[in-house]
């Protein structure tokens, strides 16, 4: 299927984890013919990839921005135009929790860890884009939530990055609705559990990360690659009628740690 997404112009957040989605999907749409603009608070590691990525052929820039801080996210997008002129696909991947917890036991510093980045950091890069993309009539969305926010008891300790997740499904359906007829696509990509980075720096508890290593040496946890064709195929043209959707990305129900529904 040829996607047609040749010079198309990607700025993708979390690019900086060697092992994480962000760079799968920066390295997948480049071979799809993006350019890309790495954008991480790991500066080294959104250079590496953005390096790997010119070495497919394409143009691609790092840019530090800490997606929790509006003044770095404007300039990040205003630096993504003055270089490429266009931005017409946004990939809102960066996102971690702050820790597995007793509800009871958490602070609001904790909180805010969870909703800062996972929602507020969706929104800032959302609004900074959304302009540019609404006079050009034509853009593609990709917001991240998670499977634990579309389980009927979500995850059990850490309901502040579940409740982020959430809102980001909800603000992303919304959206959809209010700039759908102005040409611009939003869907949302809700991943199983995956052996990235994500539980090492999201204190998660040694045997989560146990099971979702085991997971990954049997083939069932979300590879980079497999959030990678999904997004592929939603910031392309093939996939235009869809919006306001929800993709889980999981190991098939009834295998171990699959999916439930
Ligand atoms: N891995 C999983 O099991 C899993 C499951 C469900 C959802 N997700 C979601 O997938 C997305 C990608 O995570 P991953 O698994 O690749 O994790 P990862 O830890 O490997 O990568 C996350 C990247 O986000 C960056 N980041 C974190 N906070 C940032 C900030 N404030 N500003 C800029 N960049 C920041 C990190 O530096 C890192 O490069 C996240 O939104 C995560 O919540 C992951």
């Amino acid at each position: 299927m040829d996607l047609k997404l040749t010079d198309k112009v990607a700025l993708i957040t979390g690019t900086g984890s060697q092992i994480g989605f962000g760079k799968g999907i920066a390295l997948a749409l480049a071979r799809e013919g993006c350019h890309i603009i790495s954008v991480d608070v790991d500066l080294e590691g959104a250079q590496k990839t953005a390096a790997e990525v010119r070495a497919l052929g394409r143009k691609a820039i790092a840019i530090k921005a800490d997606i929790t801080k509006k003044a770095q996210v404007d300039k990040a997008v205003k630096e993504a135009l003055a270089e490429f002129g266009k931005i017409d696909i946004l990939v809102n991947n960066a996102g971690r929790a702050s820790g597995v917890r007793p509800f009871v036991t958490t602070t609001e510093a904790q909180w805010d860890i969870d909703i800062d980045v996972n929602l507020k950091g969706t929104l800032y890069f959302t609004q900074a884009v959304l302009p540019h993309m609404l006079e050009r009539k034509y853009g593609k969305i990709v917001n991240f939530s998670t499977h634990a926010a579309h389980q009927p008891t979500g995850l059990a300790g850490a309901g502040p990055y579940i409740a982020a997740k959430a809102g980001v499904v909800m603000f992303s359906k919304t959206l959809a609705g209010e700039v759908g007829p102005s040409g611009i696509n939003i869907n949302i990509i809700a991943p199983g559990p995956g052996a990235t980075n994500f539980h090492r720096t999201s204190g998660a508890p040694p045997q989560m990360v146990e099971l979702v290593e085991s997971m990954a040496k049997e083939g069932l946890a979300a590879t980079p690659q497999d959030i990678a064709n999904t997004v592929a195929f939603l910031v392309s043209d093939v996939a235009k009628k869809l919006s306001g959707q929800v993709i889980e990305v999981f190991a098939p129900a009834g295998s171990p740690g699959g999916g439930a529904n």
